[in-house]
């Protein structure tokens, strides 16, 4: 792998796996990040990657679902592999209104997808990261393996799984050198002040209350997403052409736990402004209960999470405390303005 067109870089787990694999990993060779910068994306997450590897880094603004761009995108870098992560990304907003996760989530993966085919001989690796909730939602008991069906229950969900789909059938069907990743709930540094753990920790400094859907007892297995990227990297390097690799934290949490867990960390250091917990109402079709089993990853591949979920969560706290700026600006939109000024 020489030149890795990486979608959807500019995001948050985008942008952690571009710092670790150039200040982190084995990785030599180049990283094209094409980025659509919706409201998830923000440039300025990689303003010194960008200034420290000049030579290994670009980033192009475009839309996964322009396909003459991308083309001419896989010809002029001479594409050798792809790690597709360029998604929309929350669930509440696929509620609301699907359209354009039909179009990136299935439309973009399709028109990457053609763009390989047109190319097959000049690549080795596409990776496409996917998620857990294709496999759609467990009772009290057992875990997601890479052989339970899918059963996706929200259209960011169904979406993410009709992607897997057309990832393998371009795999059986024309060749394709291909690995998926189906991952647990991320969290961390750099994540979009809309997902729960963010948005309880934000809300918890600035005194608003912390909204817990339904009676908060949904489960999910978090993964901070330093230990994602080492997953990702490994099975692009080792995972078997074909193969699909679960991966998560082994940290299975109900909501409420996770929204008092954070709480008390604040309080610590006195940085807690208000823990007025606030049943809401639940989400439609809300899934129970996330549990993934990473055994195929951990023993085929010797991958395992290192971050305990104290450790995680401390760091990520720190992040945000330290990062005031940072989410002011991805809150008031106001790096758009930038993005105009600079990409447009
Ligand atoms: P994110 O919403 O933070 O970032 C998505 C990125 O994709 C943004 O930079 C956005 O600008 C870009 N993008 C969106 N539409 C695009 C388009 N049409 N063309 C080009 N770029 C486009 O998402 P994330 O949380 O970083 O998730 C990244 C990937 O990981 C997604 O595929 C998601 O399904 C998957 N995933 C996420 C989690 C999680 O907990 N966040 C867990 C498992 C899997
Ligand atoms: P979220 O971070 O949106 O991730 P996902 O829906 O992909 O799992 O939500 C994590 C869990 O937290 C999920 O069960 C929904 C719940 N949740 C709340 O209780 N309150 C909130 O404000 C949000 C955003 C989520």
């Amino acid at each position: 792998m020489k030149n890795i067109l990486l979608t959807g870089g500019s995001g948050f787990i985008g942008t952690c796996f571009i710092r670790y694999l150039l200040k982190e990993s084995d990785f030599t060779g180049r990283i094209v990040n094409v980025d659509k910068l919706t409201y998830a994306g923000n440039p300025e997450n990689l303003i010194d990657i960008e200034k420290d590897f000049p030579e290994r880094y670009v980033f192009i603004k475009a839309d996964i679902c322009d396909a003459a761009k991308m083309a001419g995108i896989f010809g002029k870098y001479q594409i050798d592999s792809v790690c597709h992560f360029a998604a929309e990304s929350h669930v509440d907003r696929s509620i609301v209104k699907p359209d354009a996760f039909i179009q990136t989530n299935i439309m973009g993966t399709f028109n990457l997808l053609e763009c390989c085919r047109s190319r097959l001989k000049d690549i080795v690796r596409f990776h496409h990261i996917s998620t857990d909730e294709v496999y759609g939602s467990l009772g009290r008991e057992g875990y997601f393996t890479e052989n339970t069906p899918y059963k996706p229950n929200s259209p960011y969900s169904a979406s993410k799984a009709s992607s897997d789909h057309l990832v393998r059938a371009y795999h059986k069907t024309y060749g394709l050198p291909m690995t998926i990743s189906n991952c647990s709930n991320n969290y961390g540094p750099y994540q979009f002040p809309e997902k729960l753990i963010p948005l309880i920790i934000l809300n918890a400094l600035e005194g608003k209350s912390l909204p817990v859907y339904g009676d908060g007892l949904n489960v999910r297995d978090w993964l901070f997403v330093r230990d994602h990227c080492t997953a990702i990297w490994t099975i692009m390097k080792n995972g078997k052409n074909g193969e699909t690799y679960n991966v998560g934290g082994n940290i299975e949490m109900e909501n409420i736990k996770i929204v008092e867990m954070i709480c008390d960390i604040l309080d610590e250091t006195n940085r807690l402004n208000d823990n007025r917990i606030q049943f809401v109402k639940d989400r439609p079709g809300h899934d129970r209960r996330y549990a993934i089993d990473f055994t195929k990853l951990n023993q085929e591949l010797n991958w395992s999470p290192e971050a305990s979920l104290e450790t995680g969560i401390r760091e990520t706290i720190k992040w945000y405390v330290d990062n005031r700026r940072w989410v002011e600006r991805v809150r008031s939109g106001e790096y758009q303005t930038w993005i105009k000024t600079h990409y447009i």
